[in-house]
């Protein structure tokens, strides 16, 4: 098979397209990740070169079926179970503090949660302090990319997703399954899966009020005024003093004044003002 090659006015032109659509940001280094990430789309849709795939994209009466499959493929969906696990530690104590305080439901929303290792590592802790029912707790898991999604809802994961995962965790909440693990079924039924682009205000706007939102290792994917605009508008779904939870690459400090950071020895977070 060869490759179809991208010229620089293509790379411009689908880069712009996607910024403005996913918020997800190709700098001038990378138009050949472009350029590979977008073969097996040229293939699928029977286009002969990048120009006819932009135009398709723009212009085609099925052109939105075809950005829900160009979301499974723009991005690194890397994720592991208990990654940064310090950011975690915060959860089960001060915020789970908090809400339980206050009587009110614990609301937590992993917010690009790709193959669903982060909510279920939040779940899997939430109820390892066997202070909280899983009644008692709102974990929503959202992503753009619908292939990961449906890897979230099959539970199954290889021993990539436990490079970081406690050997008494994977006994006690998941089943060995031809080479890899099912989650146990408590856990899985905690999450609760949707598709949701950052990027559309509107449907961030519907999510409701949360406790605490992850949003980690997505936000270096953006440029500097969309992870404004992502972390602005997410001050909407917090409730005053809730937690903004980023990766360790990620800062917003010198970005927006609606929040607080929180330096510790072992993790760095934010809350609403
Ligand atoms: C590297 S993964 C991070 C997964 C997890 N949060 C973690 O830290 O392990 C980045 C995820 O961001 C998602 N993503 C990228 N742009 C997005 C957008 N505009 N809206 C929602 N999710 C997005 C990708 O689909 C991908 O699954």
């Amino acid at each position: 098979m060869s490759t179809i090659a991208i010229s620089e006015a293509e790379f411009l032109a689908l880069r712009d397209s996607i910024r403005e659509r996913f918020g997800i940001f190709y700098d001038d280094t990378k138009q050949f990740l472009l350029q590979s990430r977008l073969q097996t789309r040229l293939l699928k849709t029977r286009m002969q070169d990048f120009h006819s795939y932009h135009r398709f994209l723009t212009t085609a009466p099925d052109r939105e079926a075809e950005w829900g499959e160009l979301a499974s493929v723009l991005c690194n969906n890397e994720t592991y179970f208990f990654r940064e696990r310090a950011q975690l530690e915060v959860l089960v104590t001060d915020v789970l503090d908090e809400a339980l305080k206050s009587g009110r439901r614990l609301r937590i929303w992993s917010s690009a949660c790709s193959t669903g290792e982060e909510p279920f590592t939040i779940a899997m802790m939430l109820m390892e302090t066997r202070r909280i029912a899983p009644a008692a707790i709102a974990l929503k898991a959202t992503d753009l990319s619908p292939r990961a999604l449906e890897k979230a809802s099959t539970g199954f994961y290889r021993e990539l997703s436990f490079r970081a995962t406690p050997p008494e965790m994977v006994q006690k909440y998941f089943r060995p399954f031809e080479g890899g693990f099912f989650i146990n079924d408590e856990i899985k039924r905690m999450a609760e899966f949707s598709r949701m682009n950052l990027l559309d205000a509107r449907s961030v706007a519907t999510m409701g009020v949360h406790d605490a939102i992850f949003c980690r290792n997505v936000l270096i994917y953006f440029d500097k005024p969309t992870q404004k605009r992502v972390v602005e508008a997410f001050a909407g779904a917090l409730r005053p003093g809730g937690y903004l939870f980023l990766g360790h690459a990620e800062s917003i400090m010198r970005l927006t004044d609606l929040y607080e950071p929180v330096v510790t020895a072992k993790a760095i977070y934010y809350r609403r003002k």
